[in-house]
Parts: C-alpha cells; structure tokens; sequence
C-alpha cells in the first residue's frame, strides 16, 4: 500500500512545525481526507529521511491544532475536512447535527409562502414597504408588536418596541447604546457566545459569573458590582443557553434589586424557545426602567420561525428605547419594512401562535425521544426546549467527546464553547434536539451518541 509522503517546504522552521503545515494544507485541499489514517511514524520517517521523534513532534502538533487525532494502540487520524480552527458553517450530510439551535419545520414554509402572495395584491402596501419608513418602523407595526406582547403578559405600549435585525443585532444594539468602551459586562459564566463577541468588539470587559441550579447566584452578582462596577448585566434566564436551566421569580427579584442598587441596566435575553406557558415573568416585567428586554423570531417568541426570518426586536422604556433608535440608525437606518410586514401579519392573523403550539409539541415529542435513549446520564432540560445540558460520564472530557462524536458522525458542542474569559466549564455537553430535519434522524442521532458515550475505553493520545 502506497502511503501519503508530504513535501515539507523549505526555509527555517523546525521540521515538525513543517510537517505540522504540510498535514493542515494536505486537509485544506482535500488529499486528506476526514477519518484517513496517518502513516506510521517510523515508515514517514524513513520517506522523509528524519528522525521518529521529529514526526511524533509533527503529529503531536497537529492534534494541538485540532487537525488530527491520536487513538491510543490504532494509530493518528484526520479529525475534519478543515483544520479546526475553521468554524463549521456547513454540515456534512453523513453527519447527524445536534449542535445548531434552530427551530424545527413545520408549518414555515405555507406562512411564507400565503404572506407573500397576500401583500404581493397589495399595491399601496407594496409601494410603502419599497419607500424608506421611520426607524422604528411603521406605527401599525409597532402598534401589532405591542398588542401582541401586552397579550402574552409583556406588556407595553408601541414607544416602547424596536425591530431589529434578529437577537444578535439587539445585543449590540443595547450593548453600543448603555456602554462606553472599558466598560464591565457581566453575564452567566457559560453563556451564549454572541454576547462575548458583541463584547470584544466594542471593547468591553465581560465577565462571568458563578452558577447554580437556578442561574447566577446573588453573591456572585454583588460581589461582581462591588469589584468591576459593571454597566450592564446580560442575562438568558428564561431558558439558560446552554445549561437549560430556569431562573425562578425569587431570584429575579433579588437580582432585580441588586441591580437597581448598583445602577445596573439587565439585558434580558428572551431569544431561545419556551412556549408562553412555561415562562416566568420577564425582567421587563418586574422593572421595566432598567431592563431591555431582547427577542427574535429567528427561533422563535423567540425563536419559533427560522433563522433566516432575521426579524428581532427590543422592548424598553421610552428613554432607553431613544439611545437604542440612535444606535439603530447608526447601524442601518431600519430593517425592511416588507419583512416586518410579514412577521406583523402572522401577529394579527394568530398564525405565530398556532406556529408556537405546533412547536410546542413537537419538543415535547422529541424531549421524550431524547430523554428514553439517554435514560441513566445525567440530563437537564426544559419539556419544551430546543437543548439538553448533559453531564459527561467518566473519563470522558467535553472537548475530546465533541471531537470522537464528529469523527463517528455527530456534532455537538462541550461547555467550553460556552465559557466566558477564565470561566471553568465543566465537562459538558450541550445537545439540541431541535436541529434534526425530523424525529427519525433525532432517534438515529441520539443512538449514535449513546454509543460514543459508552465507548468509554478510548482515553486520548500519549503525550510526551
Ligand atoms: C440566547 C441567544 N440569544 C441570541 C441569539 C441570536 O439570535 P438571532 O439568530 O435572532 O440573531 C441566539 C442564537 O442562537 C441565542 O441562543
């Protein structure tokens, strides 16, 4: 059998460093492919005319970039198309996707597809949505916005909403309109990364804090405003992402107060799904002069649509919803107006409802796929959740999981993700039962990752 000898460029770096090089360039241009065992050290050795301990650093070293990885007693083997450090936005049709929250299809595509043949009749509608409209939208937009949400117990008046581009842009909305850069935001220590981003590119300082079961604690947060004298709190704690745990009513209001105290505006982010019903009182609710509540419809109320949808809106009070229109024109002037149309239309019509009980459902059937064949691992999760926080069984480690489950064909992402500056992650796994097309390829995928999780004999590489 042949095998695959690189040619190592020339110049004056070590030769495992090169070797190193030529593995992730041979991955990029696809000779190597994804699962390709390596050849043995000592037959590239010889090809190579170098010393054993020169590959063993080469391959030593690429398993440090991610690309590959050592199997003790088998061998070293291409871990992905791509070296790691390359963010996957593409999935593999012979992988199972358990890593992206995103809501399941369902009734989406009808939605899309009336709405449009229903305003394409409508020739004055038609010619406002191509004509420039005010930042915060047409009054009967936020007027359908408000109503809407004061339905379902937020309630607020139309000063008092702002559409944006998805949950993401309302983050960096509020972060830009509340913070000066240097500034201290404080958030979950494992959090939605999006908030990490939004941090380091205005040049925020973002910090995070301890959790329990019921979200950050109280000591965490006042110790926090004593030390860094934070701007802004962001906080997932209707349906924490990742660990899936709920904040109860008692500890908002301690945080509320603590907040109030210390001056500190709370960026409440309501982005991930929870039917209505399974929701605690936001923190909008409990005060809405220091609270900018953020949402999409990318997932769904929040997210229940589709990702795609890239409609979001923020609800604040009058005074901090004038620093975010600022913001907002800064960025973009407004959202179209045609798709805020549309999403108002699925407002009025109900059709956003029935949307939300469909899901609701549907992740109840399929948290109880994910409950019955992981039965005996140590699961959080909400009925009706898009994601489930499993505690990995030992001597499992999240990253090096996350890494064997790609190469077996499912894709998952470890706490580490998650974590916030130094913040310990634990040895994690956030799983979403959501993203596969249906429940057949949920169950397939679940069984996929029981048995990685029972293929416990697999430890690592040796590392000298
Ligand atoms: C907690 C949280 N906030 C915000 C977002 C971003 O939402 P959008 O896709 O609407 O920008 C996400 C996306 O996953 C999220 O999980």
């Amino acid at each position: 059998m042949t095998i695959w000898i690189p040619e190592l460029a020339s110049g004056t770096l070590p030769k495992y460093k090169k070797l190193a090089d030529a593995i992730d360039q041979a991955i990029l241009n696809n000779i190597l492919k994804s699962g390709y065992k390596l050849p043995p050290q000592r037959q590239l050795a010889d090809a190579l005319q170098v010393t054993t301990g020169t590959v063993t650093r080469g391959y030593n070293e690429s398993e440090r970039r991610g690309s590959v990885v050592a199997r003790v007693g088998s061998g070293t083997y291409v871990k992905s198309n791509k070296p790691s450090q390359y963010v996957r936005h593409d999935i593999d049709e012979d992988c199972f996707d358990l890593h992206s929250a995103k809501a399941p299809m369902g009734m989406q595509l009808e939605m899309i597809t009336s709405a449009l043949k229903q305003i394409a009749d409508e020739q004055q509608m038609l010619t406002s949505c191509l004509s420039y409209q005010p930042e915060a939208a047409m009054d009967h937009q936020r007027e359908q916005l408000a109503q809407w949400l004061t339905g379902r117990k937020n309630s607020c008046g139309e000063q008092n909403v702002l559409f944006t581009y998805g949950g993401q842009h309302g983050i960096s909305l509020a972060l830009q309109s509340t913070c000066r850069a240097g500034d201290t935001v404080l958030c979950e220590g494992l959090s939605f990364p999006g908030i990490n981003v939004a941090c380091q590119q205005q040049q925020l300082r973002c910090v995070g804090l301890q959790m329990d079961d019921n979200g950050i604690t109280v000591e965490s947060l006042k110790a926090a405003c004593v030390q860094s004298h934070p701007r802004v709190l962001y906080l997932t704690a209707q349906i924490q992402n990742p660990t899936s745990v709920q904040m109860p009513l008692s500890r908002k209001k301690q945080i509320v107060e603590i907040c109030q105290h210390n001056g500190v505006i709370i960026l409440d982010d309501d982005v991930q799904f929870l039917p209505q019903y399974d929701k605690v009182s936001s923190f909008y609710q409990l005060d809405p002069e220091i609270t900018i509540y953020i949402s999409s419809f990318s997932k769904s109320f929040s997210k229940s649509f589709s990702g795609g949808i890239r409609i979001g809106y923020l609800v604040a009070s009058e005074k901090l919803i004038s620093a975010l229109k600022v913001s907002l024109r800064a960025s973009c002037w407004t959202m179209p107006p045609l798709m805020i149309e549309i999403v108002c239309r699925w407002l009025a019509s109900g059709k956003m409802d029935k949307l939300e009980a469909w899901l609701t459902t549907e992740m109840a059937e399929r948290n109880a796929i994910m409950q019955e064949i992981l039965a005996g691992f140590e699961v959080t999760f909400q009925p009706h959740g898009f994601n489930a926080w499993l505690a990995l069984p030992e001597p499992w480690r999240a990253v090096g999981f996350v890494e064997y489950a790609e190469h077996k064909g499912v894709l998952i992402r470890s706490a580490e993700s998650y974590a916030i500056g130094r913040f310990h992650a634990p040895q994690n796994i956030r799983i979403c039962t959501s993203a596969p097309k249906n429940q057949k390829q949920l169950k397939q995928a679940l069984e996929l990752l029981k048995t990685c999780l029972s293929e416990t004999s697999i430890s690592g590489s040796l590392v000298m």
